[in-house]
């Protein structure tokens, strides 16, 4: 070897040496995990199409609590239910911090609920569960606001005239407008613009997120910030976004009564004035702009994607979907809509819309996790700041947990008298200081939509439901089912 080459060697092997002491610093007593190399991190024992699925695999490996690299980033993953609620339930403080989501941070930059941490997340979220609960969230308000969209969705429903359609579209579109309609002031017409080009940005951000470009530029963020391809389509979306939210801001700022704040926006910009004063204050218009924008954004997709799944589930089960509409003949009858106060009335079917939200386990790895101070964690000691992926699909297939769980067995919610039966590990919406702000709202709007479609409807597959694949066409974000178009026969 000559001394040119074995100056570079040299180098190299100190480089290597540096960055191993470097990323062992400030360690405390990691828990195990693949030995990462620089800048790549473990991307070898990552399949990026599939962090789901590779980050699953690693944890049968080393264990329910493991460190890995994306790319340069640390991370500590959590699976299955024992972990996953003693971080999230039992050191809920010490876990209550969010973890970098670069698709999401470069745009919020930190300033709505969802991806802020401290001072700024905790004062925004109460002021928006206190908002959302004037405006009825929880209460019979938002019940009747659901109930009244339902028709409008069942209106839509009724003109397919029993012809193959993708409901993916006409889905979205009525649940979006139960949240815009408390953000906004009132719902939209099914034709408005307004609402149109909300279900298309969020749709499209949505499937780029659960994509591999998705999972790439969450691991090289810099690095995909010079390339071309979809993820730039991600942030033209949030952007047209963004503008849309500014516009009504401004509509509203121009007709604004304090005295009577009609919508979330007039609320907010009430606050906006009144602590216009105080340098410190979390209100401001960025605040705004990304709050409104979590809400709508997390109001839409994720309950949409959950009735699709609950569409396919019914077309390939057809005795499931047949039982389900024979309470609901039962206890509702066909000359109402169904309503909540029904629900304790309706074992198998509320059994099968909690085996739907763990089967489909519509946000599989959750929004990442920070350990807001140095925290103890099962022998281990996991730094201050130090992220963390809670695996909430190993939570709702964990066999400790759940007797089939591979299967859609709404058995799963049922106890040996088959009243309904809840179960700790049922955590679609997390658990802990971060749990979904909206889950209260979205267990309505699933009750109610599910129910009201099948007292009226017969949903029928294009071939044999044997054929239909419920597993998701791709993981990241979201658990996506794959495309499907059905027939409706009216009841
Ligand atoms: C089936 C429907 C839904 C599912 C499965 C779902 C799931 C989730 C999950 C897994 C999280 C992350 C929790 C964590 O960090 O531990 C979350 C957070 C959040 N969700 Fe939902 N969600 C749903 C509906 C909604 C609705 C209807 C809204 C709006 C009203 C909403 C607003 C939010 C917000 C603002 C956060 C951030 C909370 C925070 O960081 O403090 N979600 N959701």
């Amino acid at each position: 070897m000559d001394s040119m080459s074995t100056a570079i060697l040299l180098l190299l092997l100190a480089l290597i040496y540096l960055f191993l002491t470097i990323s062992s610093k400030g360690k405390g007593q990691l828990p195990p995990g693949p030995r990462p190399l620089p800048f790549l991190g473990n991307l070898l024992q990552l399949r990026s199409q599939d962090m789901l699925t590779s980050l699953t695999k690693l944890s049968k490996k080393y264990g329910s609590v493991y460190t890995v690299y994306l790319g340069p980033r640390r991370v500590v993953v959590l699976s299955g239910y024992q972990a996953v609620k003693e971080a999230l339930v039992d050191q809920g403080e010490e876990f209550s911090g969010r973890g970098d989501y670069p698709v999401f941070l470069n745009f919020t930059k930190g300033n709505g609920i969802a991806f802020s941490n401290g001072d700024r997340w905790k004062v925004l979220r109460r002021f928006s569960v206190q908002i959302l609960r004037n405006f009825g969230m929880g209460k019979r308000s938002i019940e009747e606001r659901i109930l009244e969209e339902s028709n409008f969705l069942l209106a839509e429903l009724r003109k397919t005239e029993g012809e193959p359609f993708d409901p993916t579209f006409v889905l979205s579109r009525s649940v979006s407008n139960i949240i815009c309609s408390v953000i906004f002031g009132s719902r939209f017409d099914y034709e408005d613009e307004r609402l149109l080009n909300i279900i298309h940005l969020i749709n499209e951000n949505f499937q780029i997120m659960s994509s591999p470009w998705g999972e790439l530029y969450n691991i090289f963020p810099s690095l995909l910030d010079w390339l071309p391809g979809p993820h730039r389509c991600l942030f033209q979306n949030f952007g047209r976004m963004k503008d849309l939210i500014a516009r009504s801001v401004r509509d509203h700022q121009a007709t604004l009564d304090p005295e009577s704040p009609r919508d979330f926006i007039d609320c907010f910009l009430t606050k906006i004035a009144q602590e216009k004063q105080d340098p410190l204050s979390h209100f401001h218009m960025d605040t705004l702009l990304m709050t409104t924008h979590n809400l709508i954004f997390g109001g839409t997709e994720t309950v949409g994607t959950t009735l699709r799944h609950a569409f396919l589930v019914l077309l390939k089960y057809p005795k499931v979907q047949a039982r389900v509409q024979e309470e609901i003949d039962r206890v509702v009858g066909r000359e109402r809509l169904p309503a909540l106060e029904d629900r304790p009335a309706m074992p198998y079917t509320d059994a099968v819309i909690h085996e739907v939200q763990r089967f489909a386990d519509v946000i599989p790895m959750s929004l990442p996790h920070r350990v807001i101070r140095d925290t103890a964690f099962r022998g281990f000691l996991l730094p201050k700041g130090t992220d963390i992926i809670t695996l909430l699909n190993t939570v709702h297939y964990d066999p400790s947990q759940f007797l089939t769980p591979q299967e859609f067995n709404p058995e799963h919610f049922l106890d040996a008298s088959q009243s309904f039966k809840k179960s700790p590990a049922f955590m679609p919406f997390s658990a802990g200081r971060r749990l979904c702000l909206g889950e209260s709202l979205a267990r309505m709007e699933l009750f109610l939509y599910f129910t009201a479609i099948l007292q009226n409807f017969s949903l029928q597959p294009l071939g044999a439901p044997e054929d239909i694949d419920l597993t998701p066409i791709s993981s990241g974000l979201g658990n996506l089912p794959r495309p499907f178009q059905l027939r409706l026969r009216a009841r």
